[in-house]
């Protein structure tokens, strides 16, 4: 199979708009699909996921508009989901697959098939699965935990969760079936995750209460979800911002990139490391060792800022396990620049990385090794011996679409250019992606 070339960059300059945000599309089109509608989700992300999204929340009988700009759901309310005809397909969509049931489980008495691509078929759903059956209702993963997925509704009841990992998807699925349920649903998180399912409730109308670790919903008859304007997606902007801090002599503005503090991980990471990177990010409510997200009502708004990056030297750096959820999608890209960096590069308490598009552990290491890096798996990361960058060659994306963008950025970066197999699978969240990079080389 032949790839696409990414030859080694002078410098990068200009601007660029980051794609609007994958998670927050998902989220505002399931809430608008939770409520009576209608609601307006102005730069809705139009790639393969999030198109996923409203074709699965069609079939369960959303009316959604697609226009250029602007996408229009109506809703049947939170328990109005019609059982589908067919299975519903997730496509490559694993935010889909766990947010989805926490709606449906709630829909008594209707049952729903969900189903994906071949990577979804290898992801496990029991993380959502046992708090679901813990609330009242019964998921039948078809090959002991991975999809089909099989959602039997109930009457659920509240549960008191604790996470056993962090992850945001599936704090998300257990507070969307908290709406639905008698009494208050509460999730414990082990280290803070996204919270933008908190803050788009809060919005809806939703008295979401936050103390420190623990979050909590009611029992809800109607939701009033809000029009939503989608921020540009930090996740994908950070591709950008690795290739402008790498690449040396650099600087590049990203514009309108949502700074929502759950979501900077990286920017802060990338700063420790010693790149510019000047913005207006969310603070971070540090609180002692740990980060305390805080106590009180939650705040339905998403901040938004430009950010400008510029190239210079960097130092390895640790990141820890309570860093990880806020960085989850970006780890890939902190391996990356450890292998230009001064020093050791650290990533410690990131086993969800094996369970992601692909097993993002064992494709960092051969990938970033293929092309000269020294780089080591660890059980739950990967340890980088920084310093001497990148010679190049072909890196296989394992159609997984961060793993193609960062052998893109890799290839700017490097000395002799990378080969990417599989760029293609970038659309899943960045169509203009390659467009993009070409602009600022
Ligand atoms: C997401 C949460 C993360 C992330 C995924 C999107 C979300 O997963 O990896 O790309 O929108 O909630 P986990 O929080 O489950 O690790």
């Amino acid at each position: 199979m032949s790839g696409v070339r990414f030859a080694p960059a002078r410098r990068l300059r200009g601007e660029v708009t980051a794609p609007p945000d994958k998670s927050i599309s998902h989220r505002a089109a399931l809430l608008g699909a939770m409520s009576f509608g209608p609601v307006r989700i102005t730069d809705y992300l139009h790639a393969a996921d999030t198109l996923s999204t409203l074709r699965a929340l069609r079939a369960v009988g959303t009316l959604v508009e697609v226009g250029p700009r602007e996408v229009v759901v109506r809703g049947m309310g939170l328990r109005g989901a019609r059982e589908a005809s067919a299975p519903i397909d997730v496509g490559n969509a694993g935010t889909l697959m766990r947010l989805l049931p926490g709606w449906l489980a709630g829909q008594e008495g209707r049952a729903f098939e969900l189903d994906g691509d071949a990577s979804i078929r290898g992801r496990p759903v029991d993380r959502i699965a046992a708090p679901l059956r813990a609330m009242g209702a019964t998921l039948e993963p078809t090959q002991e935990r991975c999809p089909p997925l099989i959602v039997r509704g109930a009457r659920l009841r509240a549960i008191d969760y604790e996470l056993p990992v962090a992850s945001a998807q599936v704090k998300s699925c257990v507070l969307i079936a908290g709406l639905l349920a008698e009494g208050t649903t509460t999730v414990t998180e082990p280290a803070p995750s996204r919270d933008h399912t908190e803050r788009m409730l809060a919005g809806a109308g939703v008295a979401v209460r936050r103390e420190g670790a623990r979050v909590s919903v009611q029992n809800t008859d109607e939701l009033q979800a809000q029009d939503v304007v989608v921020p540009g997606d930090p996740s994908s902007a950070a591709f950008m911002i690795a290739a402008a801090a790498l690449v040396p002599g650099s600087r590049v503005v990203v514009r309108d990139v949502g700074v929502n503090w759950t979501r900077a991980g990286f920017l802060r990471i990338l700063q420790r490391m010693g790149a510019s990177v000047a913005g207006d990010v969310e603070p971070a409510p540090e609180a002692g060792p740990k980060l305390d997200p805080g106590s009180g009502s939650v705040v339905a708004r998403e901040p938004v800022s430009d950010l400008e990056v510029t190239a210079a030297p960097l130092q390895g750096t640790a990141v820890e396990p309570e860093e990880v959820a806020l960085t989850i999608d970006e780890l890939p890209l902190v391996a990356l620049l450890g292998c230009f960096a001064e020093g050791e590069t650290v990533v410690r308490g990131a086993e969800e990385l094996r369970v992601k598009e692909s097993d993002r552990i064992a494709g960092v290491v051969e990938g970033l090794r293929g092309l000269g890096g020294r780089i080591e798996a660890t059980r739950d990361g990967f340890a980088v011996v920084g310093g001497g960058g990148l010679r190049g060659g072909v890196i296989d994306a394992r159609g997984d679409h961060r793993m193609a963008m960062l052998g893109a950025v890799a290839g700017l970066a490097s000395r002799e250019g990378v080969e990417v197999v599989g760029m293609e699978s970038a659309a899943v969240s960045y169509p203009g992606f390659v467009e993009d990079l070409a602009r600022l080389a």
